[in-house]
């Protein structure tokens, strides 16, 4: 019997879309707002989530103190308040569109899921546009 557990995170980062092989025009056309020169803010809305077999001797999935710690380190303290683009070495040659902020959050958190356990990330950019990445 799988259940999915879940845990909500939140952090706040500036990003820009662009590539440097594109003249002005075209990222323009491409991504519009997001290739403000000076960046622009999101507040970014973390669903992670573990599904797998409950462990019968404490009836957890996993336990949410040790997903909310990992959350925090691996995501929180890396993303929170940062400049995607110049701060974060993920994201020096990778734009940090929606998809790949989450597949990169995946990439950091996994290492540290049970590897018996599926884990899913949904990231939120905006209230209404939300991307999902499960590997
Ligand atoms: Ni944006």
């Amino acid at each position: 019997m799988k259940v999915k557990i879940s845990r909500k995170a939140h952090f706040n980062a500036a990003h820009r879309l662009y590539r440097k092989d594109w003249d002005h025009a075209k990222n323009e056309r491409i991504f519009g707002k997001c290739n403000n020169p000076n960046f622009h803010g999101h507040n970014y809305e973390l669903i992670v989530s573990v599904n797998g077999e409950i462990d019968a001797e404490t009836g957890f999935v996993m336990d949410m103190k040790v997903l909310k710690d990992l959350i925090k380190e691996e995501v929180e303290d890396v993303l929170d308040h940062k400049n995607l683009n110049l701060e974060v070495p993920e994201f020096e040659e990778l734009n940090p569109t929606a998809e790949n902020i989450a597949v990169v959050i995946w990439d950091k958190l996994r290492p540290h899921i049970d590897s018996n356990n599926e884990l899913e990330v949904v990231l939120y950019e905006t209230p209404r546009n939300f991307v999902t990445y499960s590997g």
